[in-house]
């Protein structure tokens, strides 16, 4: 028996996003996987446009929680440890590396983007919608920032995407019970583990400002501890960081 939550493969979504919230909305609680081979509106974080070629990955987890919304949120992190986990079984321990807040970076260029998105349910818990989207065997091109496919670092083809999917559920899984029985730090102690550009100098663009310092690390709720230059500490809880050029 599989040890994540069932999955439910679709040749053609919207949004695998939309469509958990879509049954999120009529009262599904999941947990239950939703792939789409692809999706003709998948979207990403800030309102950004995500596109899903032939043989990436997208998939979102529709699931219930009692805990409240700033918490549940993260699961971000739960989710880019499992695709970190993803990326260490196509291309080698150490492939991959994540950068604040849930994108999983190979050799610099973005390859996963996740996006939690989240609503009330009539009984007082929350729904959650955990969007992951993989380049398993392409990058998208003309993007803001650099990306890559898993493809373009491996001698071997990359995995299907159910197969992928069952690797990255399985993960998720995993990281998903640490974090409801020992609580966020065993999740921050692995992201930190692996997380690129901390100690360095970066720039967040936030909704309504940008500020640059050094990324200290991560607080104990997830947010980015960044220092700036006049010694303040920033709490970084929204917005996008860039170091050197990605
Ligand atoms: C980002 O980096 O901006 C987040 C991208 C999230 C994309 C995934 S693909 C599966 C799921 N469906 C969507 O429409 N979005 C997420």
């Amino acid at each position: 028996m599989a040890d994540h939550p069932p999955i439910e493969a679709y040749d053609e979504l919207d949004s695998t996003n939309a469509e958990a919230r879509r049954r999120a909305e009529t009262g599904e609680g999941g947990p239950v996987w939703i792939s789409a081979r692809r999706q003709t509106a998948g979207h990403g974080r800030r309102g950004r446009a995500w596109s899903t070629e032939a043989g990436n990955l997208a998939a979102t987890l529709l699931t219930t929680t009692e805990v409240p919304p700033a918490e549940a949120a993260q699961l971000s992190f739960v989710a880019a440890l499992a695709a970190c986990d993803l990326a260490d079984t196509c291309l080698g321990p150490g492939g991959a590396r994540l950068k604040w807040p849930n994108d999983v970076l190979v050799h610099g260029a973005k390859a996963v983007g996740i996006l939690v998105e989240s609503g009330p349910r009539p009984d007082g818990r929350l729904w959650l919608a955990v969007g992951i989207g993989i380049n398993l065997a392409h990058a998208p091109t003309g993007t803001e920032r650099p990306a890559t496919s898993f493809a373009e670092h491996m001698a071997s083809p990359p995995p299907a995407p159910l197969d992928a999917l069952e690797i990255l559920a399985s993960r998720f899984e995993a990281w998903r019970r640490l974090w409801t029985t020992q609580g966020f730090a065993p999740i921050a102690q692995g992201w930190t583990a692996r997380a690129q550009g901390l100690g360095e100098r970066c720039e967040a663009r936030l909704p309504n400002r940008t500020l640059t310092g050094v990324a200290e690390g991560l607080d104990l709720d997830g947010a980015l501890r960044l220092r700036l230059d006049d010694g303040a500490l920033e709490r970084i809880t929204a917005g996008d960081v860039f170091f050197g050029g990605a």
